[in-house]
């Protein structure tokens, strides 16, 4: 928990919020921060809210204390996006103090009235609204919808260029220092598979959108961006947002890097994984080996999301996939990581059926994935079908080595 002054008027309060599923589901093992920024104009602004994850408005109450702020002062609460990770807070905070604006996008009232009630004054804004605080803090809003959902804003100062983002250019992680100034770039560089993991988990299935706020931010001068989750971008801006615009392009092809993907029950499969790993690390590409499972369905998706080739090795069980392999390929077709080339092998013992099962979930998804020749084997691979394994491996780097990367 802390708080820090990042611009004349203009406060941070964080808290680091480990040991849970974010979302009830993506492990995070080195956690993740919530933000929240207090504008202090001749009217007070809350931008986005923190309290504890299960809901314990302490932390929120303890940090306006370390602030000395009378919260009986606070006439705004701008709420960028609606989720209970930003809107938690609300509940408890009514129960201290009642009298306030809230100010957030059209679908935000929606949301805002369905969490919260509707006792309160609801101030709908749009792109190019405007709230003057007074003392010189001039709020505008520019509307993001689905970076997160679909109420998603930013706000943005205009004295201070300040851009308040929300889930936009956020990360997972928490950091011992708070901005990004304060880190080398070799350390900021080192921070990027939290920006990897973050985006491609929680964001990723609406790069679209993302691309689309991307280029409104161009339209504005930002000196800093000051997100809802991860570290204040008070320098390296340009590189953060190029960062979000290469994630945003991945989900249609990746980089020139190959995801393996396996699984096996008692070692077949598993001998012509090694196989196919020992051509990967010969080659020089750069790749991760995932098994299912094992690896965490975030680390899985990360690798996925910025890798243009997958190899998926899985054998065959009760007339289908493997079931965890169906169930982390189900989940990266939901989140739309498109456009991979692919090659498949596994073993089976009399029917086969994990490549039908294959094939429905990439119709189903209509995840538009070009594979190479599969090679499946009945029980242990002989000598020969590792053979095969290995040189459709290479096939396989060969292709990806020939594309551009998705950035
Ligand atoms: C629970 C279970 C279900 C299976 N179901 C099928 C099946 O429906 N069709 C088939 O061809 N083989 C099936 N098999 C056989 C496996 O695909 C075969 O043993 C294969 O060699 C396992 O490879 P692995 O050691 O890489 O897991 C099944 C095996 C198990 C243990
Ligand atoms: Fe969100
Ligand atoms: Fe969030």
């Amino acid at each position: 928990m802390k708080t820090q002054r990042i611009h004349d008027g203009i406060d941070q309060l964080t808290i680091d919020v480990k040991d849970i599923l974010f979302e009830g589901l993506w492990e995070m093992p080195n956690g993740v921060t919530l933000n929240s920024y207090i504008v202090h104009g001749d009217d007070i602004a809350i931008i986005d809210g923190v309290c504890g994850w299960d809901g314990v408005p302490e932390t929120l109450f303890q940090l306006f204390d370390s602030l000395n702020l009378d919260v009986k002062k606070v006439k705004y609460l701008i709420l960028n996006h609606l989720e209970p990770d930003h809107s938690g807070w609300i509940e408890p905070f009514k129960k201290i103090h009642s009298d306030f604006e809230v100010v957030c996008t059209d679908k935000g009232a929606e949301l805002y009235r369905s969490y919260y009630g509707d006792n309160e004054t609801i101030h709908v804004v749009k792109d190019g609204s405007e709230l003057d605080l007074g003392n010189g803090k001039k709020l505008n809003f520019i509307t993001i919808p689905h970076v997160h959902w679909p109420d998603a804003m930013l706000t943005y100062e205009v004295n201070s260029q300040t851009v308040f983002s929300c889930d936009a250019f956020g990360m997972f992680g928490t950091y011992d220092k708070s901005n990004a100034s304060e880190y080398t770039v070799d350390e900021l560089k080192s921070f990027t598979r939290e920006i990897d993991r973050y985006y491609s988990n929680i964001i990723g299935a609406f790069s679209p959108f993302v691309l689309k706020a991307i280029e409104k931010c161009d339209g504005i001068e930002i000196s800093r961006i000051a997100p809802g989750h991860g570290l204040l971008w008070d320098t390296q801006i340009d590189w953060i947002i190029e960062k979000y615009r290469s994630l945003a392009n991945c989900q249609k092809g990746g980089e020139q890097k190959i995801t393996l993907l396996w699984g096996s029950m008692y070692g077949m499969t598993e001998a012509a994984v090694k196989v196919a790993e020992a051509v990967l690390k010969a080659s020089g590409i750069s790749y991760e080996v995932h098994r299912v499972p094992d690896s965490s369905w975030g680390e899985i998706l990360t690798s996925v999301w910025t890798s243009k080739g997958v190899i998926l090795a899985m054998p065959t069980y009760e007339y289908k996939m493997f079931p965890p392999m169906a169930a982390v390929l189900e989940e990266i077709g939901r989140k739309k990581a498109n456009c991979r080339l692919g090659f498949r092998f596994g073993s089976f013992g009399w029917s086969g059926g994990a490549q039908k099962e294959l094939d429905e979930i990439l119709e189903k998804y209509r995840m538009n994935w070009t594979f190479i020749e599969p090679h499946e084997f009945k029980g242990r691979a002989t000598d020969e079908s590792l053979e095969i394994v290995k040189q459709q491996t290479h096939q396989l780097i060969e292709l990806v080595k020939q594309c551009e990367s998705a950035n």
